[in-house]
């Protein structure tokens, strides 16, 4: 349909990214070779096909070992810049990237290779490919608010490359409230704060992100539909929910996506945003995610532009910078 050139011309923001989500096959393989470290695949067609996940922690198992191939401050460099070449050809013209630097941690790998490589590449992608950033530090919530702690406390010399705080990995049995005191930490030093809630979870912890840890944002934030309270809250204030649906699909938050709660979450007057998650394990980039919606929901061109501009409204940049593309 004409959407399709639509889609791919409209600039956007993605605001739900984990940059070790973006490793492809092709790049485990490559690192793996540059790092001298045996890989328990023959070939990167093996690799890809043990991308089948039937939940949330069948795929956490497979990101975490994929991501063991990162060692080096270009590894982290090369990474984050094929992503932002990817964003580029997609007119994605702002990123707001997650990284999760205990999986790195916990491998003895610095975290300042890790923020050094990184954060260069998108300060040469600001400059040489047009593209805003914010880095996001998210934390695993299946480790200890010990853990956390520790983890900010070393990052304390880096906090002016870092713009907010984020938490992810394995949902149920580890709420929001685990970490109500981190996070207060986290605001009191004055960053912007995220979680990832109702994914997996229940809506009881999206209210709790919102209402205890007071969040800045939801991420995904599905569950919320079955909490008519929440939802009106939720719509009132105004709180961005980054939306991944390819993810969702692959992680059977829903089993087609058909039946993806994003237009129900649109029309209750929600501030919905749509989002890649872990684009090299879900099978495609931002831009697939808008033309998914478009081939399997009754959505238009409307609601199609009102997403992309959602996507800035949604953003950490100032209003002036917001106002530009919206
Ligand atoms: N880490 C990377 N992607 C994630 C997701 N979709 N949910 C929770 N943790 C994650
Ligand atoms: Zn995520």
């Amino acid at each position: 349909t004409t959407l399709l050139p639509f889609i791919e011309q409209m600039p956007k923001a993605e605001l739900h990214l984990h940059i070790e989500g973006s490793l492809e096959p092709e790049m485990v393989f490559a690192l793996a070779c540059r790092n001298g470290l045996q890989l328990p695949y023959p070939d990167v067609a093996s690799l890809r096909q043990a991308y089948d996940f039937s939940n949330l922690q069948e795929f956490l198992d497979v990101y975490y070992a994929g991501m063991a191939v990162l060692r080096t401050r270009q590894d982290f460099y090369d990474l984050t810049w094929a992503y932002l070449q990817r964003a580029q050809q997609e007119r994605i013209v702002h990123v707001e990237i997650f990284f999760d630097p205990q999986a790195h941690l916990e491998r003895g790998i610095p975290l300042a290779t890790q923020i050094d490589g990184i954060h260069a590449a998108l300060e040469d992608g600001q400059r040489q490919l047009g593209i805003s950033f914010r880095l996001i530090l998210s934390f695993l919530r299946h480790l200890s608010e010990e853990s956390a702690f520790q983890t900010l406390e070393q990052a304390m010399p880096y906090l002016n490359r870092i713009d907010g705080f984020g938490l992810d990995s394995s949902e149920v049995g580890h709420p929001p409230e685990k970490f109500a005191r981190l996070f207060a930490r986290c605001r009191q030093l004055g960053f912007k704060i995220c979680v990832h809630a109702g994914e997996e979870g229940p809506p009881d912890y999206v209210q709790q992100a919102v209402n205890l840890l007071q969040v800045d944002r939801i991420d995904h934030g599905n569950r919320a539909l079955e909490d008519e309270a929440l939802l009106v809250q939720l719509a009132a204030r105004q709180i961005p929910l980054t939306l991944c649906p390819l993810s969702n699909l692959k992680l059977h938050v829903v089993q087609q996506l058909q039946q993806h709660p994003l237009l129900k979450l649109l029309q209750r007057g929600l501030l919905v945003t749509i989002n890649s998650d872990d684009p090299a394990y879900f099978g495609g980039y931002l831009s697939a995610n808008y033309r998914a919606l478009l081939e399997h929901l009754p959505i238009s061109r409307e609601q199609l532009r009102q997403l992309a501009c959602n996507s800035f409204t949604a953003s950490w940049l100032p209003a002036e910078d917001k106002a530009v593309w919206i």
